[in-house]
């Protein structure tokens, strides 16, 4: 029986599934990594591993996979894998596009909506006894209907997230590394280079894949573009924001506030300068965190392993 390693414990409906065809060994714990040392040792012995986003795939890893055939990710992105070394040593790679697609447009849409409108300080507000009597002015936000949105991405979940801003019939721009005409006529979006979708957008969403290209890509520079009552929302990485820029543009107020899901270091360390702005909204990377998407992208991941290690075409192997 071929062996296969998983990175984190899984619902036992996909260990079922697998467990039918291979010899599976697991982490055991849900919320905790695996650890390197443990990792490190597993890998030598398995022809499969089924992992996480939070685990460092790089060349001290695949040194150690001599047997290995199959790295299949729970997550789209796959910058936490050297795609290349694998491709290198004939390893497959796939990850879960597709599935995921309206799940994190939702998420992504509720985090612009919730930090335009304050909801979550109106909330502690609330609770801790602050609500004095209906005020004026008192926790007013930013308007989302009818707003200009940027989309930075125009990939599936870029064009998921411009089906929800139309329905608040906001105006849409774009950039992406390469324009796509058909796509502006489709949904009636215009491209921008991207200092004129910082200068123009009351939303300014980032939903691009995470490479070294675009490490950094807003920065101090970039945030200084932005309108001061603009909003920048990130579901994509961490490491495209720099955190310590984006902390001085909304303690200055230079941008009215920011809705994050994803941190240059996840998670997010307590005691992160961030934390301390009540005009930061953050979640703990929940994207694609609802259980039919979770338990679909689980799946999807087991089938490419079984696909690959059956000899088959993976169903969604990452292409270099
Ligand atoms: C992904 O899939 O890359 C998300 O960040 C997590 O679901």
């Amino acid at each position: 029986m071929k062996k296969i390693y998983i990175t984190r414990k899984l619902p036992a409906e996909i260990i079922d599934k697998l467990s039918k065809q291979f010899k599976i060994t697991m982490w055991e714990e849900e919320n905790i990594p695996v650890s390197r040392e443990v990792l490190l040792n597993e890998i030598k012995d398995v022809e499969g591993l089924f992992c996480m986003l939070t685990d460092s795939i790089d060349k001290e890893v695949l040194d150690q996979a001599q047997k290995l055939k199959v790295i299949s990710t729970l997550a789209v992105g796959y910058n936490n894998i050297d795609i290349k070394k694998a491709k290198n040593r004939g390893i497959t790679v796939t990850n879960t596009p597709g599935v995921l697609t309206e799940t994190t447009a939702d998420l992504t849409f509720a985090l612009l909506m919730a930090t335009a409108r304050r909801v979550v300080e109106a909330s502690d507000f609330l609770r801790s006894g602050e609500w004095g009597a209906w005020s004026p002015m008192e926790l007013t936000g930013q308007d989302i209907y009818g707003a200009t949105i940027g989309i930075v991405g125009m990939g599936r979940i870029g064009e998921a997230l411009v089906r929800r801003a139309k329905g608040f019939d906001m105006k849409v721009l774009y950039h992406n590394r390469t324009r796509k005409p058909e796509k502006e006529a489709e949904f009636g979006v215009q491209y921008a280079e991207l200092k004129e979708l910082l200068q123009q957008s009351d939303y300014v969403c980032l939903l691009l894949p995470y490479s070294p290209e675009v490490h950094y890509l807003i920065g101090k520079e970039e945030l200084s573009l932005m309108k001061k009552t603009a909003i920048l929302i990130n579901t994509a990485r961490g490491g495209i924001v720099n955190e310590d820029a984006l902390y001085h543009a909304l303690k200055n107020r230079e941008i009215w506030a920011a809705g994050l899901d994803v941190f240059e270091q996840e998670p997010i360390p307590l005691d992160h300068p961030l934390l301390t702005l009540p005009n930061v909204v953050t979640l703990p990377h929940i994207g694609s965190a609802s259980v039919k998407t979770r338990m679909t992208m689980a799946h999807l991941v087991a089938d490419n392993i079984i696909n690959v290690l059956n000899g088959e075409e993976p169903i969604t192997p990452v292409k270099l």
